[in-house]
C-alpha cells in the first residue's frame, strides 16, 4: 500500500478517534474550487467559469451496520454523533451541520439504513475556496456509499444546495459544489446555473504553462453571517424592478437571468443608483464570462487575466463586496509581474483571492504581500499562505482495496 500523506494520516487519525477501523477506511477526495469568471452571478441564474483544483478535504470513513453517524475532524474540536435516519435541525459542534444537512437532504429521497463513522482533514484554512461545499460534498458521497446508493452528479449538486440553502441557511447559488462535482483535470467548467447545462472547456492550442495561485489572507469567518445574503437580497429586488419596469411578469423568486440584457439597458432610471450596481455588475461579468470562454480556448492568458481583473475590479465597485485585507491583496496582487489577473476566490467576504499566475510568479508574489501587504494589515503577518495550484477533476470515493497494489 502507498504511503499516507500527511493529510490522509490527519483524516486516518480522526476516523481512528470517531471509532473507524483504520484497516478498512474508504476516502472521500473532494477538491476545492476556483471560479475564474462569474462572481455572484450563479445564485441570479447566471453563467460561471471555474474549475476544481488540486487541493481538497479529505474524508476517512467506514460505513457501519447501524444507522449511526460519528465524526470527528483532524480541524475542529468535539465529535459529531446522530442517527442518520433523524438527524437534528440544530447541531453540536457546530461544524457537524453539513454532516446533518447532507442526511437531511438525502433522507428526502429515499430511508437511509446505515452511517457511517469517519474523519475529517481540511487540508486548507477556510475561506474562499468553498470548502463547505467541499465537505457536504464529502459527507453525500460517503452515505451514499454506506447506503448502497448510486446518485448522479446533477442529483449531489441539487443535494448539496437543499444543505446549503435550507439546512446552513446561506442563499448562495450552485457554482461551489458544481465545480467541485464535475470538474475534470485540466479543463474549465463553463456552467449555466438556470439549466445546469455545462460543458467542459480543454485550453487552446499551444497555452503557455499556467498555475491558479491562491492567496488566504488568513481572515476566517462564516459567509452567513457576512453580508452574502443580503446582497442575493438586493439583486432579486433589480430584477422585480427592471421586470416591472418592462411590463413583463415577474416570477416568485425573480433573478436578474429573467431579466434580458436589453431591458436593463432600456430602463437605466428603473434602479435607485445601489441596486443599478449590483445588476451592472450581472451583466457585465456574463460579458466577461464569454469573453473568457474564448480568451481560454485561443490560449490567450493574457487576455482571460485582463478579465479575471476586471471581474475582481466590479466585484469591488459594482457588487460591493470585500474586505479591506482581502481588497488590497487583490489591488497588490493585479501589480505583480507574471500575475495575468486576480480577483476574489469566493465571495470576498473572508478568505482567500485567487490569480491566474506564470508558473514561476511565486516568489514575485510572495515578495510583493511581504513589501505591501504586511505593513498594511500587521495583524495578518506570519497568517497569509500562497499556494500555487492546478485544475483538477472532480470528487471521488475509493475503497481500501482501491488502494491496495495490483497484484
Ligand atoms: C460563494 C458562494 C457561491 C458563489 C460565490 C461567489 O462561494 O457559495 O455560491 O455565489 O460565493 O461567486
Amino acid at each position: 500500500m502507498q504511503p499516507l500523506t500527511t493529510q490522509e494520516e490527519e483524516a486516518r487519525r480522526a476516523a481512528q478517534a470517531a471509532g473507524a477501523d483504520p484497516a478498512a477506511l474508504c476516502w472521500v477526495r473532494s477538491p476545492l474550487r476556483v471560479c475564474l469568471l462569474g462572481a455572484h452571478v450563479d445564485h441570479q441564474g447566471g453563467t460561471v467559469l471555474g474549475t476544481a483544483i488540486d487541493r481538497c478535504v479529505l474524508l476517512a470513513f467506514t460505513p457501519t451496520a447501524d444507522p449511526e453517524v460519528t465524526l470527528c475532524s483532524h480541524d475542529f474540536p468535539g465529535v459529531v454523533r446522530f442517527p442518520v435516519a433523524d438527524p437534528p435541525a440544530d447541531i453540536s459542534p457546530a461544524w457537524g451541520r453539513y454532516a446533518a444537512g447532507a442526511a437531511l437532504a438525502l433522507r428526502r429521497r429515499e430511508a437511509l439504513a446505515h452511517g457511517i463513522r469517519g474523519g475529517l482533514a481540511g487540508g486548507f484554512p477556510v475561506g474562499g475556496l468553498s470548502s463547505s461545499a467541499a465537505v457536504g460534498v464529502a459527507y453525500l458521497l460517503a452515505l451514499e456509499h454506506a447506503n448502497g446508493r448510486r446518485v448522479s452528479a446533477e442529483e449531489n449538486i441539487e443535494l448539496d444546495r437543499v444543505i446549503e440553502n435550507e439546512y446552513v441557511g446561506l442563499n448562495n447559488g450552485i457554482l461551489d459544489q458544481s465545480m467541485i462535482l464535475l470538474s475534470r483535470a485540466g479543463c474549465l467548467t463553463e456552467m449555466d446555473c438556470a439549466t445546469g447545462a455545462y460543458t467542459h472547456l480543454a485550453p487552446g492550442a499551444g497555452m503557455p504553462e499556467f498555475r491558479l495561485a491562491v492567496v488566504h489572507s488568513g481572515v476566517r469567518q462564516a459567509l452567513v453571517s457576512t453580508g452574502y445574503n443580503q446582497r442575493v437580497a438586493e439583486c432579486r429586488e433589480a430584477a422585480r424592478l427592471l421586470l416591472i419596469a418592462a411590463g413583463r411578469p415577474v416570477p416568485a423568486v425573480p433573478r436578474l437571468c429573467d431579466v434580458p440584457a436589453e431591458v436593463f439597458a432600456a430602463y437605466p432610471h428603473a434602479l435607485p443608483p445601489e441596486l443599478a450596481r449590483r445588476a451592472r455588475h450581472f451583466f457585465g461579468e456574463q460579458q466577461r464570462v464569454a469573453a473568457g470562454r474564448e480568451a481560454w480556448r485561443q490560449g490567450d492568458l493574457a487576455a482571460l487575466g485582463r478579465l479575471i481583473a476586471a471581474s475582481g475590479e466590479s466585484s469591488i465597485t459594482c457588487y460591493e463586496c470585500g474586505t479591506p485585507a482581502l481588497i488590497d491583496l487583490v489591488q497588490i496582487l493585479n501589480q505583480v509581474p507574471g500575475v495575468y489577473g486576480a480577483r476574489f476566490s469566493g465571495a470576498g467576504f473572508r478568505g482567500a483571492c485567487f490569480a491566474l499566475v506564470a508558473p514561476d510568479a511565486g516568489d514575485a508574489i510572495a515578495a510583493a504581500l511581504r513589501r505591501e501587504f504586511e505593513p498594511r494589515h500587521p495583524e495578518l503577518v506570519g497568517q497569509w499562505r500562497l499556494d500555487l495550484c492546478a485544475p483538477a477533476g472532480g470528487a471521488a470515493v475509493t475503497t481500501a482495496e482501491d488502494r491496495q497494489p495490483a497484484p
